[in-house]
C-alpha cells in the first residue's frame, strides 16, 4: 500500500491528498471485484462500528450496515433519538463514551461542528455520512462509477446542476483534487460559497483541472461528460421547498438539457430523487442514467474507505 491512512478520520474530501483520494477508489475497486466473485475478506473481523443518524437515510443505512458486516465487523445502527443526545448530553461526553466500545463512528449530522467533536472526544476514526457541509462518502461511490464508466476521470467535465450544497461541495472537493473540469450551475444566490469554491480552485490548479460556477444550466451542460443533479431542498430545508422548486426549475435536468452535453453523457443523481422537480422520469429512467450502479457503488465504496481508516 503507497499511503496509511489508519486512525485517520473522514470529515471532508478536502482534508485527502490526490494520492490518498486515489487509493480509496483502488481499494474499493478491489473489493468489489472480491465482493463480485463471493469473496469477502472480513479486513476488520471483530471490530464494532457505530453508525449514528440525526437525519433520515436509506442508501447510507443500508449501504454501511451492509459493507461492515462484509468487512466481519458489527453495524451497530442507532438514531440520535434514542439516544441521552436528544436529551441533553454533549456531543463531546457521548464520543468519550463511545470511544471506549467501538473502533469506529459513522455519522450522519446537521452541522460539520459535530463530526469535529466527535472526531476530536471519541479517539477512534469518524467518517462523515453527510453533513450539511459536506457528502464524501457519496462523492468517493460516484467518482468510482465515473471511472468504471469512462475509464478515467482526468479531463473530464463534471456539470453539477443545482443549489450549492453538501454534495456539490464534494463534488468540487474530489473533482478538483483528481484534475476534472467541475462546472456547476445555480440560481443567484445559491452558488456553492466563496470559500468551497475557493479551495476547488487551488486543487484545480495543482491538478491541472477546472473550477467554473456559473447561473447558465447550459453553459454547464456543454460539452459535459457528467451531468448530476440533487434534490432542491435539502434535509433540514423542507420549508423552503415550494420557494426553491419556482427558482430552480430551470436547472432541471431534461432531455432538452442533456443535447447541450455530449452524446454519451452520464447522468447521475445521488438519490433520493424528486422526480419531475430537479430530473424528469425520462432522464432518471432513460440510456443515459447511472443512478443505481452509483447507488451500488456506495457499498464499494464505503468498504474501501472503512476498511483503509479503522484500525
Ligand atoms: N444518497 C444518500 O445518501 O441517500 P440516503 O439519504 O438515502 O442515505
Ligand atoms: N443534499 C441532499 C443529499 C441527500 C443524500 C440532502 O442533504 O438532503
Amino acid at each position: 500500500m503507497s499511503v496509511n491512512l489508519k486512525g485517520k478520520s473522514l470529515l471532508s474530501l478536502k482534508d485527502f491528498s490526490r494520492e490518498e483520494l486515489e487509493e480509496f477508489l483502488s481499494q474499493s475497486e478491489k473489493l468489489k471485484i472480491e465482493h463480485m466473485s463471493g469473496k469477502n475478506e472480513p479486513l476488520l473481523h471483530g471490530r464494532t462500528i457505530a453508525v449514528i443518524f440525526e437525519k433520515p437515510s436509506t442508501r447510507t443505512r443500508v449501504s454501511f450496515a451492509v459493507a461492515i458486516n462484509e468487512l466481519g465487523a458489527f453495524p451497530l445502527v442507532l438514531e440520535t433519538t434514542n439516544m441521552q443526545l436528544n436529551r441533553g448530553e454533549t456531543v463531546s461526553d457521548t464520543a468519550r463514551v463511545m470511544g471506549r466500545y467501538v473502533q469506529g463512528i459513522v455519522a450522519r449530522v446537521f452541522a460539520q461542528k459535530t463530526l469535529e467533536d466527535m472526531r476530536d472526544y471519541s479517539g477512534v476514526p469518524v467518517v462523515n455520512a453527510l453533513s450539511d457541509y459536506s457528502h464524501p462518502c457519496q462523492i468517493v461511490g460516484d467518482l468510482l462509477t465515473i471511472k468504471e464508466k469512462k475509464g478515467k476521470l482526468e479531463g473530464l467535465k463534471f456539470a453539477y446542476l443545482g443549489d450549492g450544497n453538501n454534495v456539490a461541495n464534494s463534488i468540487l472537493f474530489g473533482g478538483a483534487k483528481l484534475g476534472m473540469h467541475v462546472s456547476i450551475a445555480s440560481p443567484e444566490g445559491f452558488e456553492p460559497k466563496e470559500d468551497v469554491v475557493n479551495i476547488a480552485k487551488k486543487f484545480a490548479e495543482e491538478s491541472h483541472g477546472l473550477v467554473t460556477i456559473t447561473n447558465n444550466p447550459e453553459e454547464a451542460a456543454k460539452n459535459a461528460d457528467i451531468i448530476y443533479t440533487d434534490v432542491w431542498a435539502s434535509m433540514g430545508q423542507e420549508s423552503e421547498h415550494d420557494k426553491r422548486v419556482k427558482i430552480m426549475m430551470p436547472y432541471q435536468i431534461n432531455d432538452r438539457v442533456l443535447d447541450f452535453a455530449k452524446k454519451d453523457v452520464i447522468v447521475m443523481h445521488c438519490l433520493p430523487a424528486h422526480r419531475g422537480e430537479e430530473i424528469t422520469d425520462s432522464v432518471i429512467d432513460g440510456t443515459h442514467s447511472v443512478v443505481f450502479d452509483q447507488a451500488e457503488n456506495r457499498l464499494h465504496a464505503q468498504k474501501g474507505i472503512l476498511s483503509l481508516l479503522i484500525r
